[in-house]
């Protein structure tokens, strides 16, 4: 459950424009060299680099991947997040920045066009083995995919004890929900699939770790909640 917080001013928003978008408020109030930071740290850089955010909602990423590739492409299936992502961009005017709705399972890009992909906050709401299909596809050889903020069982169970606590019933019936739906992903699962897809795994960590060790940048989510993954994220390469 995203908690509001304020707009950072980097991204030239008017304070209450998404107000009833409690997740995209939240994300916003990083400022945009935060996420500047975070794809410097994984490497998604470079001259000559086409990247895709997938599902790329707010566009933060993209936005801020911009400033690093020569070409991005974005993704989202939810038109009410596109207009955000659209939004943003009319302040920023990224000329290299194509945003675009559609889905993740179904991507309308060549095979190996990409040479990264980032998917934050997003691959447990897909169908994960075919929109992991679809990533790997879409990716060069060699090519790197950042999967970000996966949700592990530890992330609803601090939601329900959260809930709980407060005397939230919505909160509880939410967690509840979640954990019966199974909409968690575990570490195990990730490497299933990402092994069976033809993947190479170079690092699975907690929420901002994964990457360059020395690029320090601070993490949005806690590590486990009771020893289960709370947020986890890997970086992983197409062999
Ligand atoms: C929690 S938001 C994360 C957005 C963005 N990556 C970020 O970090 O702010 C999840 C996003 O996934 C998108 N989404 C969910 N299922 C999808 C699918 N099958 N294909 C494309 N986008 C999808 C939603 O529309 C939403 O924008």
């Amino acid at each position: 459950m995203a908690e509001i917080r304020r707009i950072d001013p980097s991204w030239k928003i008017k304070k209450d424009l998404f107000k009833d978008l409690p997740h995209i408020t939240s994300v916003l109030s990083w400022p945009r060299k935060y996420y500047q930071k975070r794809i410097t740290k994984i490497g998604f850089v470079g001259k000559d680099t086409c990247l895709l955010d997938a599902a790329c909602g707010s566009g933060i990423w993209s936005i801020a991947a911009s400033y690093h590739n020569k070409e991005i492409r974005a993704i989202d299936a939810t038109k009410k997040y596109l207009s955000v992502a659209k939004e943003i961009n009319l302040k920023y005017q990224r000329k290299n920045l194509q945003l675009k709705l559609g889905k993740l399972e179904n991507l309308p890009y060549p095979d190996e066009y990409f040479n990264y992909v980032i998917c934050y906050n997003a691959w447990m709401y897909t169908y994960r083995q075919k929109s992991l299909q679809e990533m790997y596809r879409v990716l060069k050889p060699g090519g790197k995919i950042y999967l970000g903020s996966i949700a592990g069982l530890g992330y609803y169970l601090m939601l329900l004890f959260q809930g709980v606590k407060e005397g939230n019933r919505v909160l509880v019936l939410t967690a509840l929900r979640a954990i019966r739906d199974r909409v968690y992903m575990t570490e195990k699962e990730s490497r299933y699939l990402l092994g069976k897809q033809g993947f190479k795994i170079l690092s699975l960590d907690s929420d901002a770790l994964v990457g360059d060790s020395k690029i320090k940048v601070k993490p949005v989510f806690s590590a486990k909640f009771l020893g289960f993954w709370n947020i986890y994220e890997v970086l992983a390469e197409k062999i």
